[in-house]
């Protein structure tokens, strides 16, 4: 070091372009190989891939770990094994932290994790978007608790950062232990096909302890967590899938929580009639309709970005543009489970209520929802604090909420959806609408079970009732008539409505009485 510092001032610039270009090829040659050979590229070039071209400004390169435990003192751990730094992104700010395996594993001692801090925090000072990028064995084990520490340190900024800043994780190679933590903080989880994983304990653990066997994949692989548990919201097919399609999530969402939203250029015109939606909905209410055509309908171009599109499957929420500017979608599915609410319906919209609402994104719902999931699966589960964050979760929402009634909107459920009691600005329902406390069917078995019993002939006599029953409750008539709705549309204007419902909006503020913050149940 000494002589490095001798020479001319030309020496030390090539001296020092010499020790960039050393640390630049991260763990050497060999790691490079076999990265590429599991079909993973490398940190530095998921990096280049995620920003424009030449625009990612790294910081930090040089930081080195400094502990001397088990042979750490001898070992080199390029820029320690973490590529952090801001760039921009459709010509837009994001700071990002790329884990990378080929240098000691990618795993996370005291200085990997200062680094990661320092881009964080300033992620949070200009109020900009962070986006992780995991390739890690986890905590470095020959540094102990530091490495703990270090953890604990992007733990507490994720929560600090969180409503703040749009926080996205791509999980792009193995993460394990408490390391999960960080990605279930932030608001956004990508996944990589085969590539990566995610658990709290791995195979061998589970199989020492319960005696269970499970391979890694369906433990904690993209697609388990994708439909099993709704850790992952969206499945990619590999790391340029993952990183095209992040760079697209991206240009739906503000820089943050104070940030004007983006708006696209826009060619769809705000009049455009949906005549296809005029008969969208099947003569027989229990038949299914694809509720992801209404949406793609009223969505500029017909274009949707969908977060967890395969849990929960019987809610969907989605992002869609309208005249150019984001809206957050939310819709029953009549496909799966007739559209009811269940636990993982009502987690998935509440988290996506709740993630909309922070950033200002318009929230519009569409409801063809017969009710909660009975059952004591469901009871046991919970469905009771579940579905109450629903409740929570619209009713604390400030941002524009529009709701459109399509077809069935029974009871608790009905509420649950964007009601108006719950601070929809405007609620518009369709003629096919039914908004009523229950189906005709149920409500005379109850209402009238005596009567029915009864009669000579109790099929014929319920039939009659619940005929007199849907004729007074199950259409938009009543609700309207009452004001509870304010609308009733025709549904090839659902688009129109919705645009200029939305400019009218666009200035909405909602002050909300002073507490340090709500207590969802969570
Ligand atoms: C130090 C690590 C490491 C770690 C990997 N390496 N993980 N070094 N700490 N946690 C090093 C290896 O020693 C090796 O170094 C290089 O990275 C590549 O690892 P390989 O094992 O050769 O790679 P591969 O065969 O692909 O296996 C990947 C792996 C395995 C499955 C991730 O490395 C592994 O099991 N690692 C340990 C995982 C783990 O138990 N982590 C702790 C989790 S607990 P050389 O020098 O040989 O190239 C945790 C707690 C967090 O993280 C708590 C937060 C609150």
């Amino acid at each position: 070091m000494e002589n490095e510092q001798k020479g001319s001032t030309e020496e030390k610039l090539r001296l020092f372009e010499v020790r960039k270009a050393d640390l630049l090829t991260m763990g050497g040659e060999k790691m490079v190989l076999k990265q590429h050979e599991l079909t993973k590229l490398t940190a530095r070039e998921r990096v280049d891939l995620l920003f424009d071209a030449d625009t990612f400004q790294e910081i930090q390169l040089f930081v080195k770990h400094r502990s001397t435990l088990f042979g750490l003192g001898e070992k080199e751990i390029p820029a320690d094994g973490v590529i952090t730094g801001f760039g921009l992104i459709n010509g837009r700010t994001v700071f990002a932290a790329a884990q990378d395996f080929t240098s000691a594993g990618g795993s996370l001692g005291e200085m990997h994790a200062k680094k990661i801090w320092k881009v964080m925090d300033m992620a949070l000072s200009a109020r900009k978007p962070f986006v992780a990028m995991n390739d890690s064995g986890g905590a470095r084990i020959q540094e102990g608790v530091p490495s703990l520490e270090g953890y604990g340190g992007i733990f507490y900024r994720n929560t600090i950062a969180s409503g703040y800043i749009p926080q996205i994780t791509a999980i792009m190679g193995p993460t394990a232990g408490g390391a999960v933590y960080s990605p279930a903080l932030a608001d956004w989880v990508f996944m990589v096909k085969k590539n990566s994983y995610m658990y709290i304990t791995g195979p061998e653990v589970i199989k020492a302890v319960i005696g269970e066997e499970v391979s890694h994949e369906d433990l904690g692989g993209a697609v388990a967590h994708a439909t099993k548990s709704g850790v992952c919201h969206f499945v990619t097919e590999s790391d340029q899938d993952c990183l095209a399609r992040i760079r697209t999530f991206l240009s739906f969402l503000p820089d943050s929580c104070h940030s004007p939203l983006p708006v696209a250029a826009c060619t769809d015109s705000p009049g455009r009639e949906c005549p296809e939606l005029d008969t969208i909905i099947p003569d027989k209410t229990n038949r299914v309709y694809d509720m992801k055509k209404v949406i793609a309908a009223v969505a500029d171009k017909g274009e949707i970005f969908e977060p967890h599109e395969l849990w929960a499957k019987n809610i969907i929420v989605a992002f869609i543009r309208i005249m150019g500017r984001p809206v957050g979608v939310i819709a029953n599915n009549p496909k799966f489970n007739a559209g009811i609410l269940d636990v993982n319906a009502s987690d998935k919209a509440s988290r996506f209520i709740r993630f909309c609402d922070a950033f200002n994104i318009p929230l519009l719902t569409f409801s063809d929802v017969p009710g909660y999931m009975p059952g004591t699966r469901q009871e046991w589960s919970g469905i009771i604090s579940h579905g109450a964050k629903l409740l929570h979760a619209y009713s604390e929402a400030t941002v524009p909420k529009l709701t459109v009634v399509t077809r069935k909107a029974y009871g608790g459920a009905y509420l649950g959806m964007c009601s108006k009691q719950l601070g929809a600005d405007y609620v518009m329902a369709w003629p096919t609408a039914e908004i009523a406390v229950m189906g005709a069917e149920g409500a005379c078995n109850i209402v009238y079970r005596r009567e029915i019993s009864s009669a000579d002939d109790p099929a014929a006599r319920r039939a009659e009732l619940a005929c007199a029953y849907e004729g007074q409750f199950n259409n938009p008539y009543f609700a309207a008539s009452l004001g509870v709705i304010e609308e009733i549309i025709r549904p090839r204007d659902t688009r129109k409505r919705v645009a200029t419902l939305l400019e009218t909006l666009q200035d909405k503020t909602e002050v909300r009485l002073l507490k340090k913050h709500n207590n969802i149940p969570l």
